[in-house]
């Protein structure tokens, strides 16, 4: 069924039940792309806010810093007209480098973090070597790796909702690619560096050929020091990689900036496999802006952690326990299916997260908007689950 911008807003805005599906409502983001294709036309044809509060794909309500939003004016001039990459993007690398103090060799760039998370199972990958991931996790590499036939071991988190360490490492054994996201979507626990550190090197003396993606796009968020880049594992062993995107912290989603930092060899087997798309002037100018400006992210990481704390407390005091996230989101144990929770909260104008099988049946999670959206929101879920 084809549904028009109007006819959308039309059925929502009169209060009609039912009429919108949560699969249409939950389809704004890129992850639920990446979790179904299939939702793809669906999603073109979905509104951008329109009166909804939307806290469902865990973007950044407050976007970029102002010193990216200042490049994209500066970049807007007739030299937008002349160039192709790597005319800009080598100032993008090397802002990169810059930050994480490696050389530019060792960094690779694409339009978001996904593709690199897709080429990422293209290079490692095959009928014979699969995929290891989690259960539930963000969900690029294991839909690549399923639509290309290959093997995939998706490991429940355990009953903390962490990463499943012991059991992942054992599944790696002659794994292509094991994808680790830490803080983990949708769960947004972490684990410390020094676990990671350990799991990584295990994994790596039992099954040396094996990759290790470490997907790090939350890590502006961490509160504990504790949990902190394993970059430095990707500059001393091969075939290991950690992955960051600027849709987050950096609250450049639709400008489309992630990155990889690892060994050069390791990264060009990923840019060989896959292609990892082609930035433009204005993303590269942004990204630019917007690493140099170590202020900004903090700010915005202070910021975040108000929002969260607003959040979980007020989930707290409704009787719900809930674990703080290393994250701009939380999973809430509803003890309620999230489609139920989903459909509730989208007929009052609110669009929270899709199902995260297997925890579908009870957990239902929560990006994180602006403080005043937040708080609207609460009083939507209070009403929701008093009912
Ligand atoms: C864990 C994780 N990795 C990667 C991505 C992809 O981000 P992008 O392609 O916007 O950089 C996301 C997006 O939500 C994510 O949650």
């Amino acid at each position: 069924m084809s549904v028009s911008r109007r006819g959308f807003v039309r059925s929502v805005g009169a209060g009609t039940v039912g009429v919108v599906s949560s699969s249409f409502v939950i389809g704004r983001g890129r992850e639920a792309w990446a979790f179904s294709p299939d939702e793809q036309q669906q999603a073109q044809a979905q509104v951008f806010d329109d009166g909804f509060i939307r806290i469902s794909s865990n973007e950044n309500a407050r976007g970029p810093g102002p010193s990216a939003i200042q490049a994209l004016h500066r970049v807007i001039s007739p030299r937008a007209g002349r160039g192709y990459p790597p005319d800009h993007t080598n100032a993008l690398v090397d802002a990169i480098a810059t930050a994480h103090g490696v050389p530019a060799g060792n960094v690779i760039t694409a339009t978001g973090s996904g593709p690199i998370l897709a080429g990422a199972v293209h290079a490692f990958c095959s009928r014979e070597r699969g995929l290891v991931t989690a259960a539930p996790t963000y969900a690029t590499c294991e839909s690549t790796a399923r639509g290309l036939g290959y093997p995939v071991s998706a490991i429940r988190v355990d009953a903390g909702l962490a990463l499943d360490l012991d059991a992942m490492a054992d599944a790696a054994r002659g794994a292509g690619l094991v994808f680790f996201c830490n803080p983990n979507n949708p769960t947004g626990t972490a684990h410390p560096r020094s676990e990671v550190e350990a799991f990584v090197r295990r994994v790596k003396e039992r099954s040396p050929e094996t990759a290790i993606l470490v997907d790090e796009a939350y890590i502006d968020y961490a509160y504990d020091a504790s949990v902190s880049t394993v970059r430095a594992l990707g500059q001393e062993l091969p075939g290991v990689f950690i992955t960051r995107s600027l849709s987050k912290a950096h609250g450049m989603a639709g400008l489309r900036v992630g990155y990889a930092i690892g060994q050069r060899e390791t990264l060009q087997k990923i840019s060989q496999a896959w292609h990892l798309g082609s930035m433009n002037t204005l993303s590269a100018a942004a990204g630019v802006a917007s690493i140099e400006d170590r202020a900004h992210i903090a700010d915005e990481a202070a910021e975040n952690a108000r929002v969260r704390s607003f959040v979980v407390s007020t989930f707290r005091e409704m009787g719900y326990d809930v674990p703080m996230p290393h994250a701009n989101f939380v999973l809430v144990d509803l003890g309620r299916p999230a489609s139920w929770f989903r459909d509730q909260c989208s007929q009052r104008k609110v669009t929270v997260g899709r199902d995260f099988p297997p925890l579908e049946q009870t957990h239902s999670r929560i990006s994180f908007g602006t403080m005043e959206e937040m708080q609207q929101a609460m009083n939507v879920f209070r009403e929701v689950l008093r009912a």
